[in-house]
């Protein structure tokens, strides 16, 4: 598949150099994007800039509109979206065609949202003055989308930020750009106004500077590493630049005595071996009460070593292969460390000769301490780390003791307990008894170096919007 540039409402590039995209199960050369960089990210926000002025004055029932034929145009072309996403980051077929549909629900919830943006009035303190409170778009948007979900983590963005009336500039993952590609071809045949959404590929740091330094980008909204969305941070302050940050998680899933065995299971296994483990929300560190504890590892063990490893496009595939080399390295690393540091490995930890070597098997260790890489850095991979506890507070301050603050999990079936995980943990998601809480209609995001704003819900689309205050003299 040969990728161009999306600008201005036509589709451009040819000239430039390529960026070659591989599929992570096999190594196959599976298409080629152009290598935009500084002059091209400008063209494209210059583009978006100009048609601000018009879409920004839409009702939000003709953007609704459009919003509502790219959801029926990504559902209509579900199957050939799914093929691309397992084609260009491995996960299997089936999680996929969820992603799909997960995406395209963001647009569907946006465009229902879109008519929702209310402003206020405010009581005045004197007779002759009126006070009100609108909301109007921030402007042009730049979207740098990940690699881990390229439909999903695009339409959460640009769903609101088009819904608020944003124009946007879209810079998906250079692993991944074959997805945003075709969802942009369905944007432009939903009939966008030409430099409403533009799409740039190629050099992640040409690309990324322009972005924070063009004073026309307004927004800058961000799902990747914490270490880059603080290098982003740092480059916008010049500029006060607004940002919203989705960066790493570390999520902690703790397993009470009381909780049922069997929901705990089905939302350690959700959680943590979704996306082959490469989510930001993925269960990281399991802490298991002592009463329950042996019967979880061993039930935890017995699931995990029916997941079917291999190419996401054959049928029955539960784990894919990691993204690349350097994420297979990561995880081989956290788990020798684990294990030259007393950890025991109940299953997988080795790679198999006879798969190519971007897959890692699910990994269960046990005797895991506080101190371990694994206990205290992201993974991102199929590897789940047990650690016993006795007390409630010894679970919390456990949980709590990181910097990240994305997710966090509770398994128990007592209210009381339950509620008290819940107000304790200093995470911007909570599932309790549910491995799997993402949602169009919910705020996703992070506390700590977790991030910054929330994406999804009606706080999800009050980061495109700014609020302006009018006082008026009669
Ligand atoms: C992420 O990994 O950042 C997204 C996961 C989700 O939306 O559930």
């Amino acid at each position: 598949m040969e990728g161009k540039l999306y600008i201005n409402g036509e589709w451009i590039g040819d000239e430039l150099e390529k960026i070659n995209v591989f599929n992570p199960a096999t190594g196959e050369l599976i298409g080629k994007v152009p290598n935009g960089g500084q002059s091209e990210t400008k063209f494209a926000i210059d583009s978006a800039y100009q048609s601000f002025s018009s879409w920004s004055k839409t009702t939000a029932y003709e953007r609704s509109g459009f919003l509502k034929e790219l959801y029926r145009l990504m559902l209509t072309h579900k199957n050939l979206l799914a093929e691309l996403i397992t084609l260009e980051m491995g996960k299997p077929l089936q999680e996929a065609l969820g992603e799909v549909v997960y995406a395209a629900s963001f647009l569907e919830w946006y465009a229902e949202e879109a008519k929702r943006v209310y402003g206020q009035t405010i009581p005045a303190s004197h007779g002759n003055k009126r006070m009100m409170v609108l909301k109007q778009p921030i402007g042009v948007v730049a979207a740098i989308t990940p690699w881990n979900f390229p439909a999903a983590m695009l339409t959460r963005k640009i769903g609101p930020a088009l819904a608020a009336g944003c124009t946007v500039v879209v810079k998906p993952s250079e692993l991944t750009p074959l997805t945003a590609m075709k969802i942009t071809e369905l944007a432009h045949q939903a009939g966008f106004p030409k430099g409403v959404i533009n799409l740039v590929t190629g050099n992640p740091t040409a690309i990324g500077n322009e972005v924070m330094n063009n004073p026309k980008v307004r927004k800058v909204t961000f799902t990747g590493s914490t270490k880059v969305g603080k290098l982003l941070m740092a480059q916008g302050a010049n500029q006060v630049k607004k940002l919203s940050l989705e960066l790493g998680g570390h999520a902690p899933i703790i397993i009470l005595n009381d909780a049922e065995i069997n929901k705990a299971i089905t939302g350690v296994m959700a959680s943590k071996f979704r996306n082959a483990g490469q989510t930001c929300i993925c269960g990281n560190r399991i802490y298991v009460q002592s009463g329950i504890y042996d019967k979880f590892v061993e039930k935890l063990v017995e699931e995990t070593a029916k997941l079917k490893i291999g190419n996401g496009m054959e049928a029955g595939i539960d784990i894919g292969p990691l993204i690349n080399q350097a994420a297979v390295d990561k995880v081989n690393m956290q788990v020798n460390n684990a294990i030259d540091n007393g950890a025991q490995c109940l299953l997988g930890g080795k790679q198999n000769d006879s798969f190519n070597p971007n897959y890692y098997p699910p990994t269960i260790l046990t005797n895991v301490t506080q101190e371990m890489i694994i206990m205290n850095e992201e993974t991102f991979g199929p590897v789940a780390p047990i650690q016993k506890f006795e007390t409630d507070q010894e679970a919390i301050h456990c949980a709590n003791d990181t910097p990240s603050g994305l997710a966090a999990y509770v398994f128990t079936d007592n209210l009381t307990k339950g509620m008290k995980f819940v107000e304790s943990l200093d995470y911007g998601i909570i599932g309790w008894n549910d491995g799997a809480p993402s949602a169009a209609q919910a705020p996703f995001g992070g506390m700590k170096e977790s991030g910054i704003g929330r994406e999804g819900g009606q706080q999800g689309l009050e980061g495109f919007l700014e609020t302006k205050y009018v006082s008026i003299q009669l």
